[in-house]
């Protein structure tokens, strides 16, 4: 699964782990160096001359010597110099190292709920359909943030421990191979055994924990998404026990995890300080003086303390990584969703010059077992202004989803000019449409930006917004507000009237030059006077532009040139307003 990920990065982040890994190799040599250098200064505490007389000291003095200072009258001196500059310069590297780690991990963290969301929302739109958004927003959030946490940093850890052991090893395999092979292998057993003991506990914690972070997110998601029901059915109470038996699953599996991962610390803590008494137990009982053994002790001694932290921060590392496995599994099938449409750039350019046909198109759902839409069949000219009516579930809906390309059709073919929409042309098919729904999306922003959504506020075309606004109807309001196209329209629009909403709607179809634009159901929550002065707008657009009109009020209609009768997923009929009042 480290592999998978691994192959997520980019080159770039991959380049910047590679240095990681440089830095941990110097970070485990300055480590050894340090613990090296307490021999020869608790040496020479001890017992002045042996250190003097060594090899390497020799090396050392004729350096020394270079730079005019006298190594053997200064012995003392230079030792514990020697011996602070190891502590201070690998502590120094141990800082870096932990920066570097760190910035790292969260970078890399970003990079994966940027992707994800990314992924996410280039999938098509039948894969959000039965998609859960709680999915989405845990996936996100909290699963790209317990990746930095669970995987990248332990990762890390665990290298970094494995590197710190190889090179005490190749150290004291040296002084004292016995000793150190003894000891790791009783330090390696003892982790060993706790790991394997607690591998099914850190799975099951991973899965709670996994399964609740999504149940408490869609709780969440829905308490507050539907906050005027929660109120009017004063069910706030249901929605919190909701909530709290979920959030403690969560908490408690957390908690679960977070334990059985720090548990070995006591063990392993009392037996390595035992071990040290035992080891110096014996080596008085042995008759050695003890001023021979101090320099080799005090040299475990502070491999020790240098170890079992990095140990156990590996141990951790490992229970994370286990306890993460099953959102990890999760995390990666999200990176790894194809993102399966064609982004636009390549798309052969397709707008509508002369018609727009249905031929026999037929669609069912993923999630639905009878045939939503079928044999479906007509054309519609360039300019005209079309009606669709039904009762409710006849796959109006469906298929303005399947003109606007956002559905595919299960047989049949949608025909622009004549040419078949495709993956290849769908990207400029729909950026030459627009699309007016029930509940018009606003941003918390100003009019104009809501007007041209997903530009930036300075690339925003004033002539053709003033123009679009105008022919929306709306411009005399916006005008009336103090700060005019600048005012700002509150967090989901709360600022703003229904029939002003439908205008801005409109105003932004508009604006987008679209060729085509589809209202669903546009005005249905407007009352008849507001109603009819939203369909003045749409019938005072240009001559050019076509327009589809979904209605459940056939009243809205009666400007329509044609009009399309849906039922049960069949076109009933195809008729003018009059034909349509006279037949009933
Ligand atoms: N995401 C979906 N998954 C499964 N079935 C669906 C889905 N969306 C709609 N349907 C079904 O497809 C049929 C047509 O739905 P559609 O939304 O097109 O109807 P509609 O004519 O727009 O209805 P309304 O007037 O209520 O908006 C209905 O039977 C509906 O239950
Ligand atoms: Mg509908």
């Amino acid at each position: 699964m480290i592999k998978r990920l691994w192959s997520k990065f980019s080159r770039r982040r991959r380049f910047q782990f590679s240095m990681l890994l440089v830095l941990i190799v110097v970070s485990s040599i300055t480590e050894i160096f340090a613990v090296g250098s307490i021999i020869p200064f608790i040496t020479i505490l001890t017992k002045q001359s042996a250190v003097t007389d060594t090899e390497g000291y020799s090396v050392l003095a004729g350096f020394l010597y270079g730079m005019g200072i006298d190594p053997y009258r200064n012995a003392l001196l230079v030792l514990t110099v020697l011996f602070l500059f190891a502590i201070v310069f690998s502590s120094a590297v141990r800082l870096l190292l932990l920066v570097a780690e760190t910035r790292l991990a969260f970078a890399a963290g970003n990079d994966i709920s940027v992707d994800m969301y990314r992924r996410t929302l280039y999938q098509p739109y039948e894969a959000h359909l039965v998609a859960n958004s709680s999915d989405v927003v845990s996936g996100v959030l909290i699963k790209a943030k317990r990746m930095i946490g669970a995987v990248i940093i332990p990762v890390i850890r665990i290298v970094n421990a494995f590197f710190l052991l190889l090179v005490f090893f190749i150290f004291f395999i040296n002084i004292e191979p016995l000793f150190f092979l003894v000891g790791v292998s009783v330090f390696g057993l003892v982790y060993a055994l706790i790991g394997l003991s607690f591998k099914r506990k850190l799975l099951l914690a991973g899965e709670i924990e996994n399964r609740e972070h999504r149940q408490v997110m869609q709780v969440l998601q829905e308490g507050l998404g539907g906050i005027r029901d929660v109120i009017l059915d004063r069910s706030q109470d249901f929605h919190v026990r909701l909530f709290a038996d979920s959030d403690h699953k969560l908490r408690s599996a957390s908690a679960q995890s977070t334990l059985l991962a720090s548990y070995p610390r006591y063990f392993i803590e009392t037996l390595a300080i035992s071990a040290f008494a035992l080891t110096g137990f014996l080596i008085a009982r042995s008759g050695q003086a003890m001023t021979d053994s101090l320099p080799f002790l005090a040299s475990i001694a502070m491999a020790v303390q240098r170890l079992l932290p990095v140990l156990q921060t590996a141990f951790q590392g490992w229970a994370n990584l286990k306890s993460i496995s099953p959102m990890l599994a999760d995390i990666l099938r999200s990176l790894e969703t194809p993102v399966s449409f064609d982004l636009g750039e390549a798309s052969e350019p397709i707008a509508l010059r002369e018609s727009l046909a249905f031929h026999n198109v037929s669609f069912r759902y993923q999630t639905s077992d009878v045939a939503n839409l079928s044999e479906i069949n007509f054309i519609i000219r360039k300019g005209e202004r079309i009606g669709v009516v039904g009762a409710t579930g006849s796959g109006k809906s469906t298929l303005i989803d399947i003109s606007m390309g956002l559905l595919e059709p299960a047989s049949g073919s949608v025909l622009v000019d004549g040419v078949p929409l495709s993956r290849r042309n769908i990207g400029s098919w729909q950026r030459s449409l627009a699309h007016v729904p029930q509940s018009i999306f606003l941003a918390d922003a100003t009019i104009a930006e809501n007007i041209a959504l997903g530009q930036a506020k300075e690339s925003i075309d004033q002539d053709l917004l003033i123009q679009a606004a105008k022919q929306a109807q709306i411009y005399d309001h916006i005008r009336s507000l103090p700060q005019g196209f600048d005012a700002r329209i509150g967090e989901r629009g709360v600022r703003i009237s229904g029939g002003q909403r439908q205008r801005i709607g409109i105003a932004r179809a508009l604006y987008k030059r679209a060729d085509i634009i589809i209202l669903d159901e546009a005005t249905s929550a407007l009352d008849n006077d507001t109603e009819r002065s939203v369909m003045q707008s749409v019938e005072s657009m240009s001559e050019d532009i076509t327009v589809i009109i979904v209605a459940h009020r056939i009243s809205t209609l009666h400007q329509c040139d044609r009009i399309i009768e849906l039922e049960r997923g069949r076109v009933k009929r195809i008729c003018t307003y009059q034909e349509l009042l006279n037949g009933g």
